[in-house]
């Protein structure tokens, strides 16, 4: 097949054309081959998937089944080895303003201060006058909890107030995506729950599509609209589960039986994938 008869192929899943393509984000036969001087890695076979326009997607999967290079991709800081990726009907090819990411590791700028950071995103915008980033970053520095630490340089945070910097810096800009790389890892159980729940507010009162990674069954479930299971290296969708829980969600919801029977169903799979990866090993 070539490459532009791939780029037209309709999504079996989702009966779409480039021609009609729905609004949100057009995953399509999208692979990934990481090719080193030492070996060569199949990180992901053919992914499709649409993820439609603000909803909230969380993607599940055991470790190194590609979850992060598919984020990457969706954030065009990466390019697909095969395949395409467009976010409301335009070609991802570089990162943009109107993406916002959140990596797996911390990626602040050491050499500005919090309240720097924060606004480092506005101010490439050219969008605000001054005093409107002032106001943006106190109301952002207060949302994740660091007043206090806005003249602070990141070396002198800890893991999960980096990260709380580095989520503020993407919501600052308002995106219109937001690809969240498991952002709440480093933080203790209490502030994993306040942040995910501010998570839902800011995404209730501006929505916008957001993908996140996790490791987290019960964080990915109470989330989103729907999970994404990921089967082992090389990554591909296993299965795809809707989470029909009512909104506003709050945490009770995490003991009803519906949540119980999500959270038992996506373990069976990540379980029986990790056996897979164990036994490939052995
Ligand atoms: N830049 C790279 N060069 C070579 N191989 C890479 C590169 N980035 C990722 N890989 C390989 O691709 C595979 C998928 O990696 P990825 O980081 O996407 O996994 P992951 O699902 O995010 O894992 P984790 O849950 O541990 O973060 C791994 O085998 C990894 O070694
Ligand atoms: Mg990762």
């Amino acid at each position: 097949m070539t490459e532009s008869s791939a780029a037209r192929k309709t999504d079996p899943a989702e009966g779409f054309s480039e021609e009609s393509m729905p609004d949100g984000v057009n995953i399509i036969d999208v692979t990934k081959k990481f090719v080193t001087r030492e070996r060569t890695v199949q990180a992901l076979k053919p992914v499709n998937l649409h993820i439609r326009d603000k909803e909230f997607v969380s993607i599940l999967g055991t470790s190194g089944c590609g979850k992060s290079t598919l984020l990457r991709m969706l954030g065009g800081f990466d390019r697909p080895s095969t395949g395409h990726i467009y976010f409301h009907g335009e070609e991802i090819t570089r990162p943009n303003a109107d993406i916002g990411m959140v990596f797996q590791s911390y990626t602040l700028f050491p050499w500005l201060t919090v309240e720097e950071n924060i606004a480092f995103g506005l101010r490439q915008m050219k969008k605000h006058p001054p005093a409107e980033i002032r106001e943006i970053v106190s109301r952002y520095v207060d949302l994740v909890g660091l007043r206090g630490f806005e003249k602070q340089y990141p070396k002198s945070l800890s893991g999960g107030m980096k990260q709380r910097v580095a989520i503020a810096r993407a919501l600052a800009t308002d995106p219109g995506m937001l690809l969240l790389d498991e952002p709440f890892g480093a933080l203790d159980m209490q502030t994993r729950g306040v942040m995910q729940e501010l998570l839902l507010n800011v995404w209730q009162s501006s929505p916008k599509t957001i993908v996140m990674v996790t490791h987290d069954i019960d964080e990915a479930i109470f989330l989103a609209d729907r999970v994404v299971v990921m089967s082992a290296r090389p990554g591909s969708i296993k299965e795809i589960v809707d989470i029909d829980l009512e909104r506003p969600r709050d945490y009770h919801v995490r003991n009803t039986e519906k949540f119980v029977n999500y959270r038992a169903h996506c373990s069976d799979i990540i379980r029986s994938e990790s056996m897979k990866l164990i036994q490939e090993v052995g």
